[in-house]
């Protein structure tokens, strides 16, 4: 059975049909070293944990059940919106540096549990200062959870502040200023949530100043917006990001499939499903990424509101809709430490010890 054309929110029926995942191919993907750099924190939290937070600060919170969550979770449209809409439901139930610490570590122990050795998390400031916490307790909360993370998990992360794009510039530079004191603690600038009339032009100047302040930078181009194209220009051309996150829709334009291959962007997919549909979306549109070049990873983006689940999982769920060889998993893994943000010598030894995991796997 062949996937729908090149519809880039087509998803794949039958997914087990496609490419069975033997046992063996199962177990290499569990082990797999790997590195994960498209996931929001707030994404990361499972309903029993939100329902648990909920009601540690005694919110009146519309959910009561994990039942109730999983039937909202299962009644999404495809679009951003939808998906946005529910997903502020479950970040909103972060409220202390307790809670930041709680959700950091735990995140941490499943990243380690799927063989995740480096991750780069983003975060949600105006969100969460706009509720009435300070950036401090936020941040500290974030960063001992992390510390701790590496201490008991051995996973190591880096911290990526994005911009809620549907928000004011003056918002943005607020978070700017509110982050400045905690520079040494966040590693990158991104851009997400609602993308409709949020074009990254918006924030060309907040960029620049970001780029001065040492911040490496990247955005959010989610599939199949209103002028995904344009906005990917955008941002290599304004925002001078060094990666995209999703940026799918680049395919359809030779010229910048070009210019992001010479510029050597990194592009951050993500191949998640949710219920009711069946298997992983966007998997022709991340293929032809692949098979044209362009440096490609796979990612999880909101792990706990998708069926795709962690790393594992979604990953097992690429291989079934894409039939991937142990090769092409070394690949987008290798493409992954190579477009983080470590410096050269961290990556250069992520990347020694996934060669020899696949001398040892492949061939
Ligand atoms: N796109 C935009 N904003 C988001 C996402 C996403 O995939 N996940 C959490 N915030
Ligand atoms: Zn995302």
């Amino acid at each position: 059975m062949r996937c729908k054309g090149l519809n880039i929110y087509s998803v794949q029926e039958s997914l087990m049909e496609m490419f069975p995942v033997s046992v063996e191919m199962r177990s290499f993907i569990e082990d797999l070293p790997k590195a994960e750099l498209h996931v929001h924190l707030e994404g990361t939290i499972l309903p029993a944990t939100v329902l648990k937070l909920a009601e540690r600060n005694r919110m009146d919170y519309p959910f009561k059940t994990v039942e109730e969550i999983q039937e909202a979770l299962d009644s999404r449209t495809t679009s951003l919106k939808s998906f946005l809409d529910l997903h502020y439901m479950f970040v909103s139930v972060i409220r202390t540096k307790a809670d930041f610490y709680e959700v950091t570590y735990e995140f941490l122990r499943t990243c380690m549990n799927n063989s995740v050795v480096y991750v780069e998390i983003k975060f949600d400031p105006q969100f969460h200062t706009e509720q009435g916490i300070s950036f401090d307790a936020m941040i500290k909360g974030i960063d001992e959870g992390k510390k701790d993370g590496l201490r008991d998990f051995g996973v190591d992360c880096n911290l990526i502040m994005c911009i809620n794009r549907e928000r004011t510039v003056e918002s943005a530079w607020k978070m700017m200023e509110q982050a400045y004191p905690y520079r040494h603690l966040i590693t990158g600038l991104g851009l997400d949530s609602y993308e409709k009339d949020n074009p990254p032009s918006k924030y060309t100047e907040v960029y620049e100043k970001a780029r001065e302040q040492g911040y490496r930078v990247t955005a959010h181009c989610d599939v199949n917006q209103e002028d995904s194209v344009k906005h990917i220009w955008e941002c290599i051309d304004l925002l001078k990001t060094d990666r995209i996150d999703h940026g799918i829709n680049s395919i359809e334009d030779p010229e910048l499939v070009a210019e992001l291959i010479r510029r050597d962007i990194t592009l951050t997919t993500c191949p998640t499903w949710r219920n009711p549909y069946p298997g992983p979306r966007d998997l022709e549109g991340i293929k032809k990424m692949y098979e044209l070049g362009l440096k490609v990873t796979l990612n999880t983006d909101d792990p706990a509101e998708f069926t795709s689940e962690y790393m594992n999982r979604t990953l097992i769920g690429a291989v079934e809709g894409s039939g991937y060889t142990k090769e092409d998993l070394v690949q987008f893994m290798r493409n992954a430490f190579d477009g983080s943000w470590l410096p050269r010598d961290r990556k250069d030894m992520y990347i020694a010890s996934l060669e020899e995991y696949a001398l040892g796997h492949t061939g």
